[in-house]
């Protein structure tokens, strides 16, 4: 093991310092490299060395800042620069091969390594440009566009920015979507697939499996279940992070969930792939009753919905999902073997609500709006319960439609 892909990492490692843009002298010389820090008990900036102090200064200075390396990212380095910690069970010994480990090479050496690597656009700050991890975007375009959802805004944001700072979670992330259609709960995994993953929803390391559209028949349930257990194997290991979305939670069949189970359980250590980083979102509209019975209760008692509380909320929504008639969804059995980190209510939307969806989808396409407009959009929705008309049965389902009709 290790020494003997040594030559092969060398010419590999060289092929990168002939690439650095600029002269680097004595850099780019196969000889000096190959001599240097790797085979020698001597530290990659020790003075005179091939990588003498001014000389990093300067590669530093040429390549700007780099912030702290983590765990995560200096293995995709050293697995797509040396071919090393890609594939960890193939080494049985638990520490990396002798001669130019971790500590020999230097954590600065690594930080120059990797700034170049970066820079010819083959890794991200991530480790991975499929991932781009944007939480302050996530944060604000949420703060922007999710209208009247205070709770899942921040139970979203906080669970997913922990999550991914952690440097080593001890299982996936597994939030529970509740509430009625049209509350935004499409929109949040949507906004969360576009601000984890360049390429959004349609990621590769993104999969979005719909109960009725991709498990419609209970009598093939056993083949459903193999292929999505290949389809989830195979995401978490294209993907170092990978998120996995169930829209219409409610209608999943519940063996399918034997099949989804072993990876967001805990983490085994003996285990073949990290499973650690991958999130998993169920979106259902149980609970959606308990969650508008709250909001109407603080309504009528002329509370603000904003002073609703997490707490409160959770605790009647897991009454409600442990109930009998709910058993036959999965996540009564998530909930069972405490496999949901956090519930995530919608809350029911309310007039206001309706028209800023409106003037966001007018914005979206560019148009001119007004007030009058706005209203207009927002009058055609069906408001509950009948003595109030409070709350927008379909939330802002399909108000981007309907604005069509109010086009100058
Ligand atoms: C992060 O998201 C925000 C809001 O969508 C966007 O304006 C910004 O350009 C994004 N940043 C990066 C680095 O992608």
């Amino acid at each position: 093991m290790g020494r003997g892909r040594l030559p092969a990492r060398l010419g590999l490692a060289c092929g990168l310092l002939l690439l650095l843009p600029g002269g680097w002298g004595g850099l780019g010389s196969r000889g000096t490299a190959t001599r240097g820090p790797w085979e020698e008990e001597r530290g990659p900036v020790a003075e005179g060395g091939p990588w003498g102090r001014a000389r990093y200064e300067a590669v530093k200075k040429h390549l700007g800042a780099v912030g702290a390396l983590s765990k995560q990212y200096w293995q995709y380095l050293a697995c797509k620069v040396w071919q090393e910690h890609c594939d960890e069970e193939e080494d049985e010994q638990p520490s990396p091969s002798p001669g130019w480990s971790l500590p020999l090479v230097g954590q600065d050496y690594l930080e120059i390594l990797s700034a170049w690597y970066c820079s010819f656009g083959k890794c991200c700050k991530t480790g991975d440009c499929r991932i781009i991890n944007n939480l302050t975007g996530l944060e604000a375009d949420l703060n922007g566009q999710l209208h009247g959802q205070h709770l899942a805004k921040e139970v979203v944001v906080q669970a997913v920015q922990r999550f991914l700072q952690s440097p080593r979670p001890e299982k996936a992330l597994v939030l529970s979507f509740h509430g009625w259609s049209g509350t935004g709960k499409n929109f949040v995994a949507r906004m969360v697939a576009s601000h984890l993953y360049r390429d959004g929803l349609k990621s590769e390391c993104v999969r979005v499996f719909i109960s009725l559209l991709h498990f419609p028949h209970h009598k093939y349930v056993d083949s459903y279940k193999a292929q999505l257990k290949k389809q989830i194997s195979e995401t978490v290991q294209l993907c170092r992070q990978s998120l996995f979305i169930f829209d219409e939670a409610e209608k999943l069949h519940f063996g399918l969930l034997d099949a989804i189970k072993p990876f967001m359980a805990r983490y085994d250590s003996k285990g073949q792939v990290d499973y650690q980083r991958s999130i998993f979102l169920f979106l259902s509209n149980l609970g959606g009753n308990t969650i508008n019975e709250v909001a109407l209760d603080f309504w009528r008692a002329g509370r603000a919905r904003e002073e609703i509380s997490m707490e409160f909320l959770e605790q009647r929504l897991r009454l409600e999902l442990q109930e009998p008639e709910e058993s036959g969804y999965a996540c009564s059995l998530l909930l069972k073997e405490n496999l949901i980190d956090f519930f995530v209510p919608f809350l029911p939307l309310e007039y206001h609500h309706v028209k800023l969806c409106a003037r966001d989808a007018f914005l979206a396409r560019g148009l001119p709006y007004t007030e009058a407009a706005l209203d207009d959009v927002a009058r055609m929705m069906v408001f509950v319960p009948k003595e109030e008309k409070l709350f927008s049965a379909q939330g802002c389902k399909s108000v981007s439609q309907r604005i069509n009709y109010f086009l100058p």
